[in-house]
């Protein structure tokens, strides 16, 4: 019959640490098991839904397959990259379940951590760094490793970001973003093995307003934005959700203030720590919001973000808390103490325009009028 309407094809049962959802074909494991959520979706260090090509690089996030599917239930012999291997119906996958995964997985962040510098307590990734949490999840004491790690020279990527390579575990996120965002290719992972490296090509696409992304799909702290270097801990800052009218970009972002003063603008991260789409697009956010508009007035707060992953930036959200009975007061004959300090009144931190600073803000920035002419 002509007007024949095509059955749309059925969904497809994937069980994946024990827990069964149906998902469309075509669906990737990882995909999967981010529709179950939680401590089931494997981690993922170089696939970026909103990035096409992008996975397959890193190996965080692989799985164990216990039954291929319903018409060939066997076990597939070895574990497999979930970000690239599509389900089967009647698949059973293993994540959090399987010792070979979690074995595996130790395997891979030590393997990511051969070169990657410890310097978290001076990294402004730190805090919301991808591989800070696998290391604390997966990671072991002590390093096997007995060579020097590679080291690079830092490298200006334009004028607002900074690349310090000596941190980049090459997942490829940024040069899909310079690939898939700016006008030409112009850019690439250069050389092989373990002198791999991204670099100088990759400035070239600088020119484009929407570089600054490149920032926020790095899971680590490789490539940071030079307006915030070292001002703060990410955890000091307040994200709210704040938006403005720009004819570039969805004007959709989080500013991450310190009192009121704006430190640091990126585009809104979801649970995955993805960029959050609008009406089925990404919302990527261009450099003028990004560097340009570091004024509250620039924007319309919409209120404090939502944090629905683990990380420590959630402490700073004190919406909705239970505070558990208290009993100090009367402990200290009915003097109040004050639990949740205001930093920021108390450390005289407000008084330093820290976005204003030029360059990083250090000790010297804090010297009070007492000690200024010591
Ligand atoms: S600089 Fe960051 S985003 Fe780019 S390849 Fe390295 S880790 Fe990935
Ligand atoms: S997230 Fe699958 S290989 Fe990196």
């Amino acid at each position: 019959m002509a007007d024949e309407i095509k059955k749309a094809p059925a969904p497809l049962k994937v069980t994946i640490d024990n827990i069964t959802v149906e998902v469309p074909a075509g669906t990737t494991i990882l995909k999967a098991a981010r529709q179950i959520g939680g401590e089931v979706t494997p981690p993922a260090m170089c696939y970026y839904s909103k990035l096409e090509g992008s996975g397959g690089k890193c190996r965080t996030c692989l799985v164990e397959v216990a039954a291929g599917s319903t018409a060939d239930p066997r076990p597939m012999p070895k574990l497999v990259a979930s970000c690239r291997t599509n389900v089967m119906d009647g698949m059973v996958v293993k994540n959090i379940t399987s010792e070979r995964v979690q074995e595996a997985r130790a395997g891979v962040v030590e393997f990511l951590l051969l070169n990657h510098p410890l310097d978290c307590p001076v990294c402004d990734q730190a805090g919301e760094c991808h591989l800070q949490d696998l290391g604390y999840q997966h990671g072991k004491e002590g390093t096997r490793y007995q060579f020097e790690r590679r080291t690079f020279e830092k490298e200006d990527i334009g004028p607002k970001i900074q690349l310090h390579m000596n941190r980049c575990i090459l997942c490829y996120r940024c040069t899909y973003v310079a690939d898939q965002l700016t006008d030409c290719r112009v850019h690439g992972v250069l050389d092989r093995g373990d002198h791999a490296n991204i670099s100088t090509h990759i400035s070239k696409a600088i020119d484009s307003n929407f570089s600054g992304n490149m920032i926020d799909v790095c899971p680590v702290g490789a490539l940071t934005d030079k307006t915030f270097r070292f001002k703060n801990r990410v955890w000091f800052t307040k994200p709210v959700d704040a938006h403005r009218d720009c004819p570039e970009c969805c004007g959709k972002v989080t500013l991450w203030q310190r009192g009121d003063e704006v430190l640091r603008v990126t585009a809104r991260k979801d649970e995955w720590g993805e960029i959050q789409s609008y009406d089925g697009k990404p919302g990527w956010i261009c450099n003028t919001c990004r560097f340009e508009k570091k004024a509250a007035a620039d924007w319309v707060i919409e209120g404090p973000t939502v944090v629905n992953r683990h990380s420590v930036i959630s402490q700073g959200h004190y919406q909705g808390m239970q505070m558990p009975k208290e009993t100090i007061q009367d402990v200290m004959s009915g003097l109040n103490p004050r639990l949740l300090m205001d930093i920021h009144d108390i450390s005289e931190v407000n008084k330093i325009e820290l976005s204003q600073l030029p360059g990083a803000a250090t000790s010297a920035n804090y010297k009070n009028e007492s000690t200024k002419s010591e």
